[in-house]
């Protein structure tokens, strides 16, 4: 077999961070750090009961404190337009806003805004915030996922009616079978910047906003259905992120309070969400409860599989993931039967959290093999290749590329697999237990489309441009190392304009398609200027029509710093502000739309596959779980650029220990509220918590998803590490902890 790669070394040369210099300098610029004259400070006060209606609301005190020019609540606050069209009250009023700011006197969820304060400075609207007092009527409120499941009820969406290939609960008679209850709790993403916007009015008519998104055209198109606005009319910026991790994935209430409030108060508004309210008010990951019915024949072969799962939604909203999804296609079992029920719960509507839907099923399944694998005595590798799917099972139809097996192989040898004890509870150093774990994840391999403009100018800089976010794994730097490897182009001649409209149109950053998406936008437009260069560089009078008399292409030619010069005779060459000049233009600019799809994506079951390793040491008295080794392998196609690529397999990786180790928004069911909802009591892993994480990339090209060859990485970073950990720590004990995060007190 192909040993793949490993890194490092590269087999080409990476790209540095291309923003990493303004990031660690402080000189890039997040939402709430753009300068607006004459700016005013909001702050939100969120309701203190789950569910009910506001009996009456005193804003006086508040109103009169120092500084204070308004505050707005459903009493007094402008109407939103958008908010009056919807005639069922249940439907959406605009694709952005389900939950309607200041609309009326429902409250839904615990710390759900009530009053917006806006005041002359950030200290003076905290202290005002402090004096809005309500009064309420209580309604019984329901945050308890368990308690609820009498009022699950099926999503709507063909995409998540019940799923059955085969014979239905077929596991039941099975030889060797199964029944688990697999739980996780509500997680929050806990991106470092908090929620921020800036609002500013231009008269009656145009808005800009500087704010937390992942992608500026869905704001755009959010605040304009809310106001009813020509979109273009709404200018939305959000050059740099501070990570999101999903939770800007949609336009939340605060950022219309913000809008609305500028134009209420004629200023600009900058609106901060404080941490605590980061727990609240910009979704979570939902709670899950799921059941696995899994069986097999003696000899290892999967009959029957049944996943059943219930997550949570809002009482106003329907939020759905692909949690029963993986159980479709990942093994090779001939019959599969899925179940997906949503349970409405009086909280904020939950969103995507990296490997939505994935990183929850997958616990839940990669668990039940490996408690399978343990029934059945095999070892958990060797039982999932016995299952390896050659084909999709679902689709019926050839994987684009899977190098799943190529995982497991690189994966095991690295962490030294053969070192693991088959046996649990036996592996011992010291006081510790030794165990070893692993868990498989995949996603989809994503692409839609995206326009990007390549200006080429005459001191031989080329400037890329799109509208899409970056919300942390690296988006310049990746459009630059394809821009660069397609020119064979110096990397440092390239620049990248990206997060903000006005720019060619660009995709939302979700779902692990950015590289997809914009980086075949950005290899087919370079195609297509080298092509243009070889064009200029065969007009009559140019250095390269001389020697050849006829066209040069562009393969003949090498494009480097301020000049262009023949393969075959580096003396022949030209400077491109001559050749431009020759061609008589002053710069050359292409703009090119990539679209998603084509006929591959029906013929072609697209999916990135990672296996996570993990070895970790228990101390039985204590409970305390010290996660010693992580390798992290994935089969995401070709590696784009392995640096930043890296840096987003660790990155999930940390986000898979903490959920299976710390993640878990607390809920006191009889307030209906968090009490751990700050960060000195919700737990995320920190440096200390953290091994050196080794990353295996197979780097095998892809040849059908899109011009580089690449799949996905961001999700899969993270799919499939939280069941490594659960095995690993029952490879360790001897005990089976179904229930996330596994803290201490549950090995104690
Ligand atoms: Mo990701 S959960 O698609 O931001």
């Amino acid at each position: 077999m192909d040993k793949g790669f490993f890194h490092p070394p590269s087999p080409n040369i990476p790209v540095d961070r291309v923003d990493g210099k303004a990031k660690v300098t402080g000189t890039a610029t997040y939402a709430a750090e753009y300068k607006a004259k004459n700016i005013l400070y909001g702050f939100l006060v969120g309701s203190t009961i789950a569910k009910g209606k506001i009996k009456s609301i005193d804003i006086q005190a508040a109103q009169t404190s120092p500084g204070v020019l308004a505050v707005l609540t459903y009493l007094n606050a402008p109407k939103i337009p958008g908010y009056q069209t919807g005639k069922d009250p249940a439907k959406p009023p605009t694709t952005g806003q389900p939950l309607r700011i200041f609309y009326n006197e429902e409250i839904f969820y615990y710390d759900q805004p009530i009053a917006f304060v806006i005041a002359d400075t950030y200290e003076r609207v905290r202290h005002a915030a402090t004096l809005v007092k309500a009064q309420y009527e209580k309604q019984d409120h329901r945050t308890n996922l368990e308690e609820n499941l009498d009022n699950a009820k099926i999503p709507t969406g063909s995409w998540f009616e019940d799923y059955k290939r085969g014979e239905p609960d077929a596991y039941k008679n099975a030889s060797i079978k199964l029944e688990r209850e697999y739980e996780q709790p509500i997680e929050v993403h806990s991106p470092m910047e908090l929620g921020s916007i800036i609002a500013e009015w231009e008269g009656e008519e145009k808005v800009t906003v500087f704010t937390k998104t992942q992608g500026v055209q869905a704001t755009q198109r959010s605040i304009s259905d809310a106001f009813k606005l020509p979109l273009e009319n709404v200018t939305v910026h959000a050059e740099y992120v501070g990570g999101a991790f999903g939770m800007a994935l949609r336009t939340w209430p605060y950022e219309i309070a913000a809008v609305m409030g500028a134009k209420k108060t004629g200023r600009p508004i900058k609106l901060v969400l404080s941490r605590e309210q980061m727990f609240t008010n910009v979704g979570s990951r939902p709670a899950t409860i799921q059941k696995i019915g899994i069986g097999a024949t003696q000899d290892g072969k999967l009959t029957g599989l049944t996943h059943e799962a219930y997550g949570h939604t809002s009482s106003y909203e329907q939020f759905t993931e692909a949690t029963v999804n993986i159980s479709k296609f990942l093994y090779a079992c001939p019959n599969v039967t899925t179940r997906y029920r949503l349970v409405p719960l009086d909280f904020c509507t939950p969103i995507w959290m990296r490997g939505p839907g994935e990183a929850t099923g997958c616990f839940a399944l990669e668990s039940a093999m490996d408690e399978l694998a343990h029934e059945l005595g095999l070892d958990p590798i060797e039982f999932r290749l016995r299952n390896h799917a050659d084909t999709d099972p679902q689709r019926n139809i050839p994987w684009s590329s899977k190098f799943l097996k190529d995982c497991y192989e690189l994966g095991s040898e690295r962490i030294g697999w053969n070192q693991r004890k088959n046996q649990p509870g036996v592996n011992r150093e010291g006081e510790w237990l030794v165990g070893y774990g692993m868990g498989t994840g995949s996603f989809g391999a994503f692409r839609s489309n995206a326009t990007v403009r390549a200006r080429f100018q005459q001191d031989g800089s080329l400037l890329l441009q799109c509208s899409v976010n970056d919300m942390g794994p690296g988006t310049a730097t990746m459009m630059t190392k394809v821009a660069s490897d397609v020119m064979g182009f110096p990397a440092n001649r390239i620049k990248v304009q990206m997060g903000s409209t006005g720019l060619p149109p660009g995709p939302t950053q979700g779902g692990s398609a950015t590289t997809s998406t914009v980086g075949s936008a950005v290899h087919e437009v370079c195609l297509e200027l080298k092509q243009k260069i070889a064009a200029f560089a065969s007009k009559e009078g140019s250095p390269f029509h001389t020697v050849n008399r006829h066209r040069v292409t562009a393969e003949e030619l090498v494009f480097s710093e301020g000049q262009v010069s023949l393969a075959s005779d580096p003396k022949i060459k030209v400077s491109y502000s001559d050749l431009f000049k020759l061609n008589g233009v002053t710069d050359l600019e292409l703009t090119k739309e990539s679209k998603a799809g084509g006929p591959n994506a029906q013929k072609y079951s697209m999916y990135s596959f990672s296996v996570h390793f993990v070895k970790l040491k228990v101390h039985p008295p204590t409970g305390r779980i010290q996660v010693t080794r992580v390798v992290s392998c994935a089969d995401a196609g070709t590696i784009v650029n392995h640096k930043t690529a890296e840096s987003q397999m660790s990155g999930g990786a940390v986000g898979g220990i903490g959920m299976a180790l710390m993640e878990e928004l607390v809920i006191d069911n009889r307030f209906g509220r968090p009490i751990n909802n700050n960060f000195a009591d919700y737990h995320v892993p920190v440096h200390a918590d953290i091994p050196n994480i080794e990353v295996v990339f197979v780097n095998k090209k892809d040849p059908y998803t899109n011009p580089m060859g690449s799949k996905g990485l961001g999700e899969i970073a993270l799919v499939g590490m939280a069941p490594a950990i659960a095995n690993a720590v029952f490879n360790a004990t001897g005990k089976r902890i179904r229930q996330l995060p596994i803290t201490p007190d549950k090995l104690m």
